[in-house]
């Protein structure tokens, strides 16, 4: 017996080491087009994405092709669609993060009057959108008439009111609830913004407690009261994450000539005219390219505490199956029951994983 078990390990060695190596390799899938930049300083530039100045493929079109802005040595280089800044690109949900303007009206004591500052947002005849559902229309202030409307004021105009007549702990209030905040969701598709703020009382309330007002765009969750001080704020520049949707063509799923690469599913926006591609479920990768950066199979055995396997774990495209060793019974991926009869079965899972428990390869014995 122990010779056995001995040889078996000798055989199986060089297959758990091989498996692992090719696991970890895996992980580290690439998204761009072949020996096109993956990065602008620390942020991923995924394809359709491309940086301007590189290869003209790398980007699918212009209105996917980035500015990498190192003009500032000092920092770190800013990446830049059109006028925003970038933080951050999802091609799984088809996002972006870009950095938008705070905008505040304020009562000046020396003035006698306010200072302010407004803006205006732009993405006419890009792919781009501000998304309805993943951001809020925010304001803060206690004499606080914030509006925003679409830029030829034809289509849209909503906004929020926030009063207060007495000073205001916002850590305290703990939500945006019409008290020193305010907030409204965006509609639909909308693709210009100008915000601007206005005072309902002149400031005759507020201005010794509150003398500032501030308006913005943002991603859901992004604004903390906690950190935020209404006497402590003054008319300096801020600016605020918001998300902004796209798509990849302003054909819809049923057309012919569509861009998603192999092993996809084709998703209308629900923004406009317009589809997203995705992975089929199984895969993973760019869904806009071929070859080994686009939707690849997903080897589920190689992990199993996303993929569950208490039996014999096999690899299929797009799926995998498990079987319960010969005489349990039940579905592998969840348990089996009965009692394991024995064939010399080795395993080395728990080694090709990676996973730092210490078990040993196993084996079963008849
Ligand atoms: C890039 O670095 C900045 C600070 O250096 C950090 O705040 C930011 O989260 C980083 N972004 C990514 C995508 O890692
Ligand atoms: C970028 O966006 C994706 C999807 O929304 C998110 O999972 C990821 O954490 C974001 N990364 C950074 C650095 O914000
Ligand atoms: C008040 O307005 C003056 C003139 O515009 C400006 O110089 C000053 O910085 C303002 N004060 C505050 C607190 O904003
Ligand atoms: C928005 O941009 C489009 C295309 O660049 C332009 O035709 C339009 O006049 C702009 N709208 C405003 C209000 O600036
Ligand atoms: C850029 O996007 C707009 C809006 O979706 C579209 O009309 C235009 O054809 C796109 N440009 C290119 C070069 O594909
Ligand atoms: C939006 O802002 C632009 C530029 O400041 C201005 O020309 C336009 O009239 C504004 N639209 C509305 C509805 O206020
Ligand atoms: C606001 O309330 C919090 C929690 O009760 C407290 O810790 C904080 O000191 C208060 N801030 C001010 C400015 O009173
Ligand atoms: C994998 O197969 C199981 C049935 O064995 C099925 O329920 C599941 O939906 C499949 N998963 C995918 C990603 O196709």
């Amino acid at each position: 017996m122990m010779i056995v078990q001995l040889l078996w390990w000798w055989l199986l060695l060089p297959l758990c080491v091989r498996a692992q190596t090719s696991s970890g390799a895996a992980a580290e899938t690439t998204v761009v087009m072949h020996g096109c930049p993956e990065k602008c300083g620390n942020i991923s530039v995924p394809y359709p994405f491309g940086i301007n100045g590189a290869d003209p493929r790398c980007s699918m079109n212009d209105n996917f092709t980035l500015n990498c802005d190192n003009s500032e040595s000092k920092s770190s280089p800013k990446l830049m669609l059109g006028d925003f800044q970038i933080l951050n690109i999802s091609v799984e949900e088809s996002t972006v993060t870009v950095l938008t303007t705070m905008v505040y009206y304020c009562y000046n004591v020396s003035l006698d009057g306010f200072n302010f500052l407004t803006t205006r947002m732009n993405l006419t005849g890009t792919p781009y959108t501000f998304s309805a559902t993943q951001n809020r229309f925010t304001a803060i202030g206690c004499d606080t008439e914030a509006y925003m409307r679409d830029s030829d004021g034809t289509r849209f105009g909503s906004g929020c009111i926030s009063l207060c007549y007495h000073e205001v702990n916002l850590t305290q209030e703990g939500s945006c609830s019409g008290f020193g905040c305010c907030h409204t969701q965006i509609p639909k598709g909308v693709k210009t913004l100008n915000i601007s703020i206005s005072a309902v009382n002149n400031y005759i309330y507020a201005r010794n407690f509150s003398p500032c007002s501030y308006a913005f765009l943002a991603r859901e969750g992004w604004f903390e009261f906690s950190t935020i001080d209404l006497s402590d704020l003054t008319n300096v520049d801020r600016e605020a994450p918001a998300i902004l949707n796209w798509v990849v063509g302003e054909q819809t799923c049923e057309s012919t000539d569509l861009s998603c690469g192999p092993n996809t599913n084709c998703v209308n926006s629900d923004d406009g005219p317009g589809y997203r591609c995705v992975c089929k479920l199984g895969f993973r990768g760019n869904p806009y390219l071929s070859g080994s950066n686009g939707c690849q199979d997903i080897d589920e055995c190689l992990d199993e505490k996303m993929y569950p396997c208490k039996g014999t774990c096999k690899n299929t495209q797009g799926n995998y199956t498990c079987h319960c060793p010969l005489g349990m019974s039940g579905d592998g991926k969840v348990a089996c029951q009965g009692f394991r009869v024995t064939t010399l079965v080795a395993e080395c899972r728990s080694q090709v994983k990676g996973d730092s428990s210490l078990e040993p390869a196993t084996f079963w014995m008849i």
